[in-house]
């Protein structure tokens, strides 16, 4: 297996490149836009070729980079089943894997920062999206969000082993890595925090609204095409 975590500092945004050491068929999950070529030099240094590009969710922060790479390297496009997304190759659910070589990527819907928000296992790791972030979580306040939601899919990636690997869709204060055990015990929206004292907390965050928002959520429902107008 090969393995590469790469970051956007505008966006603070994390994309991974998955590989399948034998047969170079790679993922890359939530690319973004004007990356292409950190992307692409990333595969060409893995040898790989990009068979799947992955989306944890429809972002708010930044349109997806999926569009221009699909276009560049012919992979599919794939994300959560609850998206809605039409523009998509593949929309997965639970229990939906993404084969890439001899390489699977399980598909874990984790709905509550939007609805169609579903985390990634490959192995011993999970791509947590804005389910599951480094000593936080994914705001609740739009996109359909829900605390309750949130909650929930929050339990369901602690259900995972202690020593998994917590990759999440982004970090604001320099930490690139966790793991579930480090989680349950160090995140404060999840240790020793009650469903419905995280509900309150969730609905009390008084978040402004993501600068990006109005350009890229509807570039992102149309998978990253930013050339269309809206
Ligand atoms: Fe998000």
């Amino acid at each position: 297996m090969l393995f590469k975590q790469l970051f956007d500092k505008e966006t603070s945004t994390f994309t991974y490149v998955l590989v399948d050491a034998a047969t170079r068929d790679a993922v890359i999950i939530d690319p973004v836009l004007g990356k292409m070529q950190r992307d692409l030099d990333a595969l060409k240094e893995m040898n790989a070729e990009l068979k799947y590009i992955v989306e944890t969710h429809v972002h708010a922060d930044h349109i997806t980079g999926a569009y221009d790479l699909k276009q560049a390297t012919n992979a599919k496009f794939a994300a959560g089943v609850a998206t809605g997304l039409t523009c998509g190759d593949a929309l997965l659910d639970e229990g939906e894997v993404i084969h890439f070589g001899h390489e699977v990527l399980h598909a874990i819907p984790t709905p509550g920062h939007t609805n169609g928000c579903t985390s990634y296992r490959w192995r011993d790791r999970i791509f947590t999206g804005d389910t599951l972030l480094i000593n936080a979580c994914g705001r609740t306040d739009f996109q359909e969000g829900s605390a309750e939601n949130l909650y929930n899919s929050l339990q369901k990636l602690l259900s995972y082993p202690d020593e998994y690997i917590v990759y999440p869709a982004h970090d604001y204060n320099g930490l690139s890595i966790s793991s579930i055990g480090q989680e349950k015990r160090n995140n404060p929206y999840i240790a020793g925090v009650s469903k419905e004292e995280f509900i309150q907390k969730m609905d009390n965050l008084n978040l402004p609204k993501p600068q990006k928002i109005d350009e890229s959520l509807p570039a992102n429902l149309r998978c990253g095409n930013n050339k269309v107008a809206a």
